[in-house]
C-alpha cells in the first residue's frame, strides 16, 4: 500500500445531487499501468480529475506517493500537481506518424501555424512535457509505459490495453466493478456487465 504512486480510498463525488463517484477505492504501484474502461457517464474522467487532483473529492481521500493532498489548500496542491499529467481520452494519435508529427499536425491543421514554425512550437511543446527525446518515436504511449512509466489510462482501445495494462479496471455506475490483468480480464470477465461492454467495444 505504501509504495503506490496514487492512492484513491472509498472517494466519493457528485454533481449537483447526481453521484459520479460511489466509493472508488484504487491504486497504482510505481512502474504500472491501469487502464480503466467503462461506459460512458459511469466515471472515468472524473476519477481521472480527482487522482490528478483537478478536482477535490466530497469524501474520501486521494493520496500521492503515499502523502494525503485531498483537503490540502489550493496553493499548497501545485508542486504536487506537477508530478501529474493529463492525456486526452483520445490519445490515439495517427499512429503512421512520428510524435513530432502529431503535434506539428494540430498546429497546422488548426493553429494555422506554417510547417517551420509548427515544427519549432511542436519541439517545444514536447520539451515541455518531457517527451523531446520521443520526438521522432511512434506509439509514444506504448513506450512510455514500456519504459517503465506510472500510468493511469481511459481507453477503449483494447488492443493498446492488452499489450501495455499490468490490469484492466471496469467502471460502471461510479465504482469499479472488477479488475484484473488483461489476460483474465478478456478471456474470463467475471461481471455481466463487463461481458456485454466488451461485446459493444470490440
Ligand atoms: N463538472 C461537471 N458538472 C456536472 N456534471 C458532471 C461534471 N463532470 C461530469 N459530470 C457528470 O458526471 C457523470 C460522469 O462523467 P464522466 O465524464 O466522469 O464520465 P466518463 O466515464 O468519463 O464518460 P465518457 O466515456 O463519455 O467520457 C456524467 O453524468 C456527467 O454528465
Ligand atoms: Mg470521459
Amino acid at each position: 500500500m505504501n509504495d503506490a504512486v496514487v492512492r484513491a480510498e472509498l472517494v466519493q463525488k457528485s454533481y449537483d445531487g447526481l453521484s459520479v463517484l460511489r466509493g472508488v477505492t484504487f491504486e497504482v504501484g510505481r512502474g504500472e499501468v491501469k487502464v480503466i474502461i467503462g461506459p460512458s457517464g459511469s466515471g472515468k474522467s472524473t476519477l481521472l480529475r480527482c487522482l490528478a487532483l483537478l478536482e477535490p473529492v466530497d469524501t474520501g481521500a486521494v493520496y500521492l506517493d503515499g502523502v494525503k493532498l485531498s483537503g490540502v489548500r489550493e496553493k499548497e496542491l501545485a508542486p504536487h500537481r506537477s508530478e501529474v499529467g493529463m492525456v486526452f481520452q483520445r490519445f490515439n494519435l495517427f499512429p503512421n506518424m512520428t510524435a513530432l508529427d502529431n503535434v506539428m499536425c494540430g498546429l497546422v491543421e488548426v493553429r494555422r501555424l506554417k510547417k517551420r514554425e509548427a515544427r519549432e512550437r511542436a519541439l517545444e511543446l514536447l520539451e515541455r512535457v518531457g517527451l523531446a527525446d520521443k520526438a521522432r518515436q511512434y506509439h509514444v504511449m506504448e513506450g512510455l509505459a514500456r519504459d517503465g512509466m506510472t500510468m493511469v489510462v481511459v481507453s477503449h482501445e483494447l488492443r493498446f490495453a492488452h499489450h501495455v495494462a499490468s490490469s484492466i479496471l471496469m467502471m460502471d455506475e461510479g465504482r469499479i466493478i472488477e479488475e484484473a490483468p488483461p489476460e483474465t480480464f478478456f478471456s474470463s470477465p467475471s461481471h455481466e456487465r463487463t461481458q456485454r461492454f466488451l461485446a459493444l467495444v470490440e
